[in-house]
């Protein structure tokens, strides 16, 4: 099974000269960190550039690698955003990943509606588009999210998308029904022979029942995968944890291990946090609470065999808990969800994400 070739460690951290940054730390223990990052601002703000390069081993493209962002219009590519990271990445030498080459959002209007036109077409724009990306990309991204958020969400969690079956009811399924997800690994794999294949999803974290269906969904759909022979190599589980939800490190830690029992590897690809509706009235109070959520949840993800580990931003200044109206807080306060502040100040969460990664032995 193909993996990326070891990345970088990065500079000196963002938390102050001479400490080191969390891609150190995890290095030191085995562990690569990264994070989501934007092309523009990596260009235009030398703080969130210097932030990156402080911190991050790896990095993820938040929305250039998505198919509205790669092919707009059909046929006519756009790399230029995806650039931007991937010619920050070989300055700093750090790994990129791909995210996300199949998904239900970041359509263009133009996919919608060849998807519709029949299984044939729908057959023909999946293959060129995979095929231009990887080709295109192949030299530096080893390891792209194939299929992203397939599983259908489950009656209860908070997420609308609870699908008939347990499939997401997508455009994809729909075009092509349930062997999409075969038909993209397999297009995959046969036009990089060494590439990291990744499934990428979100809501088995917790210990809710809607939870622990989406993960038993989960498994099933991996399994019947592996049992037809598709080529598949790693599960992405998101990590946008809900202090709301109940979560035992024991269930997430065998849920790992249940992945990783199959050959997989396994990734926590977008760690971040959201507070529960009611917070303390004291900051320090809701960090340590923060905190302490992060720290078990990536301990219990490397106990499990976890060895990837990526944040969906770095500080709230960037973070689409704050950006997107769908998850903002809307009692006026703002998500603290990151291991960095407003101010790019480091906060408990940067600790606990380095304290998880010490549960690990020296290397
Ligand atoms: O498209 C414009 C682009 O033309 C412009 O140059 C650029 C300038 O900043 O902005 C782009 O706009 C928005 C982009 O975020 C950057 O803010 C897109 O319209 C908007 O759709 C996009 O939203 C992203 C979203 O995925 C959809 O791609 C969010 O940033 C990103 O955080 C979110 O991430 C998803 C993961 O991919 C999958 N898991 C859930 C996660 C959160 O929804």
């Amino acid at each position: 099974m193909p993996t990326p070739p070891a990345p970088t460690p990065p500079a000196n951290g963002a938390a102050g000269a001479g400490t080191p940054g969390l891609g150190v730390l995890g290095l030191r223990r085995g562990v690569t960190f990264g994070t989501a990052v934007q092309g523009g601002w990596l260009d235009t703000e030398p703080a969130y550039a210097a932030m990156v390069a402080a911190e991050a081993a790896l990095l993820v493209p938040e929305w250039e690698g998505k198919w509205s962002a790669l092919q707009p219009q059909e046929g006519r590519f756009d790399f230029a955003p995806l650039d931007r990271i991937l010619r920050f990445g070989l300055r700093h030498r750090r790994q990129v990943r791909g995210h996300a080459l199949v998904w239900h959002q970041a359509m263009p209007d133009w996919l919608l509606t060849a998807l519709a036109e029949g299984p044939q077409r729908a057959r023909a724009v999946l293959e060129a588009h995979i095929a231009t990306v990887l080709d295109r990309t192949r030299r530096q991204v080893r390891d792209w999210d194939v299929v992203n958020e397939v599983v259908a969400d489950v009656a209860g969690s908070d997420t609308p998308q609870a699908g008939p079956g347990e499939l997401r009811d997508s455009p994809w399924l729909r075009a092509l029904g349930p062997g999409y997800i075969d038909l993209a690994l397999r297009l995959a794999r046969e036009r990089d022979a060494t590439l990291r294949l990744v499934l990428n999803d979100y809501g088995t974290e917790s210990d809710e029942p809607w939870s622990l269906e989406k993960r038993r969904r989960l498994m099933r759909l991996v399994r019947g995968l592996l049992e037809r022979g598709v080529p598949l190599d790693a599960v992405g589980i998101q990590g946008h944890l809900q202090m709301s939800e109940r979560f035992s490190p024991e269930g997430f830690r065998a849920h790992v291990e249940e992945l990783r029992s199959l050959g997989l590897a396994v990734l926590i690809t977008e760690l971040d946090v959201r507070e529960a509706p009611r917070i303390a009235p004291d900051i320090a109070q809701r960090d340590a609470a923060v905190a302490e959520r992060v720290q078990s949840f990536v301990a219990a993800g490397l106990a499990g065999g976890v060895r990837t580990v990526l944040t969906w931003g770095l500080s709230d200044r960037e973070s689409w808990l704050l950006r997107d109206p769908d998850v903002a807080r809307r009692d006026g306060a703002q998500h603290r969800g990151l291991p960095f502040d407003e101010e790019r100040r480091r906060r408990p969460m940067w600790q606990a994400l380095a304290d998880a990664f010490a549960t690990l032995p020296e290397r």
